[in-house]
């Protein structure tokens, strides 16, 4: 594959811009292709059991920019397990976490099989997109985050469809290392930290650094990384230019989820959201475990063993707040409306600057469409370009497939450039449309 001489001198600039790691990225990535685990007596380890899954020790990673990728790693499964993957390398990066305190997330990374034609006189062929895709893992297991999870293939198809487009494809454990499902700050930082560490290493890999654009795409717990990862941009990552994020199935309000979920098919998405987004609040999380009633603590605390899939079959339309000594009240103390109001309510760190496409299903039963209206609407005031679609059929799962064709279409306007002669590049556009194409699908 090409090395393009440009951009290695671009990057070596950057290193020496920032605080070195002990190793250069050229050496990390040296190292990586030197020692590729071969398959197949090779065994993926869960990121509990697997010792490359810690920050470095050999030197301060807290000193070190966020975004600076500090470990990196051929994954030589995942181009078997993801369609149309060429090769898939794993970066560990410094990234910020919901109390603005240094840590660290992983991100995986796929090149498209199309580059393998790249080379540095077929320039033409070379990739010059980057999709960071956030999956929904919605558990607050850390060993259900995509860098492992992928080992058994992907849930949706959409990183193989990304990467057959020619896309390079980044996917985040935007929960972090200790599984923050619904802390949105620590989602947001992984997110935009984790683009940061991908750009640094892509044009290693042939990506065009001239003209490369990167946007970021998610539904459900993926939008709330990316909506979050949209809006804190501003202040966190001001420099990073972003052609577009596409949003589907917002949750924009924790606790209005929270009592939408309740007793519903989806009440075990509450159990690993209260645990994962109080992950990001010590006191939260005491409180939490000091109120559950101690018949009930052990099945309750058992979610973070589990995948959202295992949560939801095993809470299916109980009454979590019965979990609770003091109920429904023990849920809105005051530590705990502290923690909602730091991680949990979209629309109040910042405007989006980059296009948003936003779609949600008006009967979606996970979150009230009112919640995603009013986001758009406060985004819309204050100048924001948002194409936003309310589709009149469909829950909130068949929404996923409904619009993941609007999806693509969508992000391949903003990577290629021709966003502004397709949609309207000023203000909203707000459409209630009808696609229905999914068939029923349950959860899981
Ligand atoms: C997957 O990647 C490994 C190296 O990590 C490589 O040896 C193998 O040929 C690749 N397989 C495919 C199908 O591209
Ligand atoms: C979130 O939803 C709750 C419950 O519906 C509501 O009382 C609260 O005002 C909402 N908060 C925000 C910030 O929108
Ligand atoms: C969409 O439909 C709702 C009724 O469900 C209506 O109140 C609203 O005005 C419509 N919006 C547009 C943009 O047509």
């Amino acid at each position: 594959m090409a090395l393009l001489t440009t951009i290695l001198l671009l990057w070596s600039i950057t290193i020496a811009a920032t605080t070195a790691p002990v190793k250069s990225l050229q050496q990390l990535l040296a190292d990586a292709d030197a020692d590729v685990p071969r398959p197949p007596s090779y065994t993926p380890l869960p990121p509990s059991l697997d010792p490359w899954y810690r920050a470095p020790t050999t030197y301060d990673w807290t000193l070190t920019d966020p975004g600076t990728v500090l470990k990196i790693r051929r994954a030589p499964l995942l181009n078997l397990t993801v369609g149309n993957a060429l090769l898939a390398y794993q970066l560990l990066y410094r990234s910020t976490d919901s109390s603005y305190n240094p840590s660290w997330d992983v991100t995986t990374l796929f090149i498209p099989r199309w580059q393998a034609r790249c080379s540095a006189s077929t320039p033409a062929l070379c990739a010059h997109a980057l999709l960071s895709y956030q999956l929904p893992y919605d558990t607050c297991n850390v060993d259900a985050s995509p860098s492992f999870g992928l080992h058994f293939g992907e849930p949706y198809g959409e990183i193989a469809d990304a990467l057959g487009l020619g896309w390079f494809v980044a996917v985040p454990d935007y929960e972090g290392p200790l599984a923050s499902y619904a802390a949105g700050v620590q989602a947001g930082h992984a997110t935009l930290d984790g683009v940061r560490a991908v750009l640094q290493v892509a044009g290693f890999f042939g990506l065009r650094m001239d003209r490369a654009k990167v946007a970021l795409w998610g539904y459900s717990g993926g939008a709330l990384a990316s909506e979050w990862a949209a809006e804190l941009s501003v202040q966190y990552a001001p420099k990073m230019k972003l052609a577009g994020v596409a949003l589907g199935g917002l949750t924009p309000n924790v606790t209005s989820v929270t009592e939408y979920l309740n007793r519903r098919e989806g009440a075990g998405l509450i159990p690993q959201g209260l645990m994962g987004i109080a992950t990001q609040h010590p006191d939260a999380y005491r409180w939490i475990v000091s109120r559950l009633k101690p018949a009930f603590r052990a099945r309750f605390l058992s979610v973070r063993q589990m995948t959202a899939a295992q949560a939801i079959g095993a809470f299916m339309y109980q009454d979590i707040y019965g979990y609770f000594v003091g109920g429904y009240r023990d849920l809105h103390t005051r530590v705990m409306q502290m923690m909602y109001n730091v991680d949990g309510y979209m629309g109040y760190h910042g405007v989006p600057r980059m296009p948003l496409f936003i779609y949600n299903a008006i009967h979606d039963e996970l979150s009230d469409i009112r919640d995603v209206d009013e986001l758009v609407d406060r985004f819309c005031g204050v100048g924001a370009n948002i194409l936003y679609h309310r589709n009149t059929v469909g829950t909130h799962t068949q929404e996923l497939i409904n619009g993941r064709g609007r999806g693509f279409v969508w992000l391949r306007s903003v990577l290629d450039g021709s966003y502004d002669s397709i949609y309207s590049s000023m203000g909203c556009t707000i459409q209630n449309v009808t696609y229905n194409l999914a068939p029923w699908v349950g959860w899981g």
